[in-house]
């Protein structure tokens, strides 16, 4: 998937990005935690599910009725979407997971990491210029997978069902195989042409046809082990070896680095909104701290936004007023925490948003030049994914996003294994100033360093009220990922939109560069007079081909509303 074409920007917006950073070490070790399997009363009157596709729908229907919590239910999605959703969801990739367990915020990390034998300069040639597409296609853009270990990690700590209950839908999916959709069939033509001559992409997906039977007997053999012996097999077993295998001659993965992964607890960005609390992903996610800001800043300029209305020309420069300022700093600040201290709490400070929104300008777009990051040169302390929201009738909630970055990753698939394995080594910065696919930049922070796990846009929310979940949102989209659920939680919240209307709603885009460009969607484009009066205050429109497939679900008293973006193949269901 391409959603920006690699352009290189100008001298003048590289100087905004060529301040040096500081890094250091802050490992933290994954805790030993006890199963909490108490048994509490329902409190609502139904479990709930927005997922990318009906497969997975099933299979977390059929979790719940075995009696599994929504942890259950997101790890046998997550394993089941890797089979029936192969374009993004995986086992080859990686992603972020925010619970919200016996009223208590959790975030794990199960980020993709670069290999052990990985080079800052390993994206360039020998001028020092970026290799197009060495960071995007084949085992060169690969990292270090995590989406097992974090399903384990989770269900381990959190689920009430036997492990294998939860890969059991996923397998019957991979054996018997599932009729695949014209939505994935045509990922599928688009992603052939991507990778043609540069992987082995067509010998497992060549006969990926609409209204087809598709079955993976590989990577059954795969699960099944995963089933039997865990985590293990992926990252000591045989699946582990065939992956060392495949990367042979051709990648930097070793066995070492399988053995070595690690998925991580982290404390999740929390921040007070609207009377709610916001839990969200904190860094190697640039997102939590963005949609933080968004909101904040949103918030600050009431005055600004009244009267205003909803996507009309003055609301989208307000909006693009303030996603610039965000931009600015995550391109200067945000990267791996384990590497590079991201400064999180002045990031999201009241006082420092205040004075932040006070730049915005209400008339007209500022210098795209004069936008620096916030908060200084010298800081203060030292220094194609796919989406669900998973509700379970205890209160229980999972806001889970996970990625092989572009639609079907770097088309590399294991031989004998059929995993896809992603290419999210793009999410790095291969040169400070160069933008990725997703057309963003970076700088020191998000440098590629061994075992450094790429900055990310993956946003997985929950918003609590008064200690009850009341939001669970996410959505795929690469840098669109924070803007898009901001705009969702403003129709919703902001509008009293129906959360229906909220996800449906046109969305539109913008990230400091290029320069006040703001991007628009097919769903609901910016056109006719609109657009003439966008561009009247100075704006250049640009259009995309994506913009998101938001999997949400509100509680309302105690009955959940489960939404799927209309823009994708998602289902949302309650289950009783
Ligand atoms: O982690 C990130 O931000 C990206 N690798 C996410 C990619 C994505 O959302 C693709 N979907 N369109």
């Amino acid at each position: 998937m391409k959603l920006v074409e690699k352009t290189k920007i100008s001298a003048a917006a590289l100087a905004l990005l060529s301040l040096s950073a500081l890094s250091a070490g802050f490992l933290e070790a994954t805790p030993a935690f006890a199963k909490d399997t108490a048994q509490r009363p329902a409190v609502l009157n139904a479990s709930a599910v927005a997922v990318a596709d009906k497969y997975a729908a099933d299979a977390a229907e059929q979790i719940f009725k075995e009696g599994g919590n929504a942890v259950d239910a997101a790890v046998a999605i997550a394993f089941s979407l890797a089979v029936t959703y192969p374009e993004a969801g995986n086992i080859g990739g990686g992603g972020f997971m925010t619970l919200y367990v016996n009223g208590k915020p959790y975030f794990l990390d199960y980020r993709e990491r670069a290999p052990l034998a990985a080079t800052r300069t390993m994206y360039l040639d020998d001028k020092g210029n970026v290799i197009e597409g060495k960071s995007l296609y084949g085992y060169d853009a690969v990292g270090v997978p995590g989406t097992v270990e974090g399903m384990w990690e989770a269900q381990k700590r959190f689920g009430k069902l036997q492990w294998k209950q939860v890969l059991a839908p996923a397998i019957k999916y991979a054996r018997d195989g599932f009729v695949v959709d014209e939505q994935l069939a045509k990922r599928r033509e688009a992603a052939e042409k991507d990778f043609a001559g540069k992987t082995n992409f067509d010998e497992y997906f060549g006969n990926l046809k609409e209204g087809v039977t598709f079955k993976q007997p590989d990577l059954a053999n795969v699960l099944t082990r995963i089933a039997n012996q865990g985590a293990k097999d992926f990252y000591d077993g045989k699946t582990a070896d065939l992956i060392a295998a495949s990367m042979k001659g051709h990648g930097l993965i070793t066995k070492r680095d399988l053995q070595e992964y690690k998925a991580v607890w982290r404390q999740p960005v929390e921040a007070k909104w609207n009377g709610y609390e916001i839990i969200t992903a904190p860094p190697p996610s640039s997102g939590g701290v963005g949609l933080v800001q968004l909101l904040k800043m949103k918030a600050m300029l009431a005055p600004q936004f009244k009267d205003v209305p909803l996507n009309s020309p003055q609301y989208i420069h307000l909006i693009s007023e303030i996603e610039k300022r965000v931009f600015a700093d995550r391109a200067q600040y945000l990267g791996d925490p384990d590497f590079y201290k991201v400064p999180v709490a002045q990031l999201t400070d009241d006082a420092y948003l205040a004075k932040r929104a006070a730049e915005v300008d209400p008339d007209k777009p500022s210098d795209t030049k004069s936008v620096q990051p916030g908060l200084g040169t010298s800081m203060p302390e030292k220094a194609e994914t796919t989406h669900f929201s998973v509700v379970d009738k205890w209160g229980n909630a999972v806001s889970n996003t996970y990625t092989i970055n572009g639609y079907f990753g770097s088309g590399v698939v294991v031989p004998g294994a059929g995993i896809v394995l992603n290419d999210e080594m793009d999410d790095f910065a291969s040169k400070p100033g160069v933008p990725n696919m997703f057309g963003v930049v970076g700088s020191d922070a998000n440098a590629i360093q061994p075992k450094k796990r790429p900055l990310s846009s993956m946003t997985p929310t929950i918003l609590t009220k008064d200690g009850k979940v009341a939001l669970v949102i996410g959505t795929p989209g690469g840098s669109r990922i924070f803007t898009s659920i901001f705009q969702v939680i403003n129709n919703n919240y902001d509008f009293d939109m129906p959360l229906k209307d909220a996800v449906a709603a046109m969305r539109f885009h913008h990230q400091l560069l290029p320069p006040n460009t703001i991007f628009w969607e097919p769903y609901q484009p910016i056109d006719g007079e609109l657009a003439k009066q966008v561009e009247a205050k100075g704006y250049v429109l640009k259009g995309q081909n994506f913009n998101g497939d938001i999997q949400a679900i509100r509680i309302n008293g105690d009955t959940p509303d489960a939404v799927s973006d209309p823009r994708g193949r998602g289902v949302s269901r309650l289950i009783q």
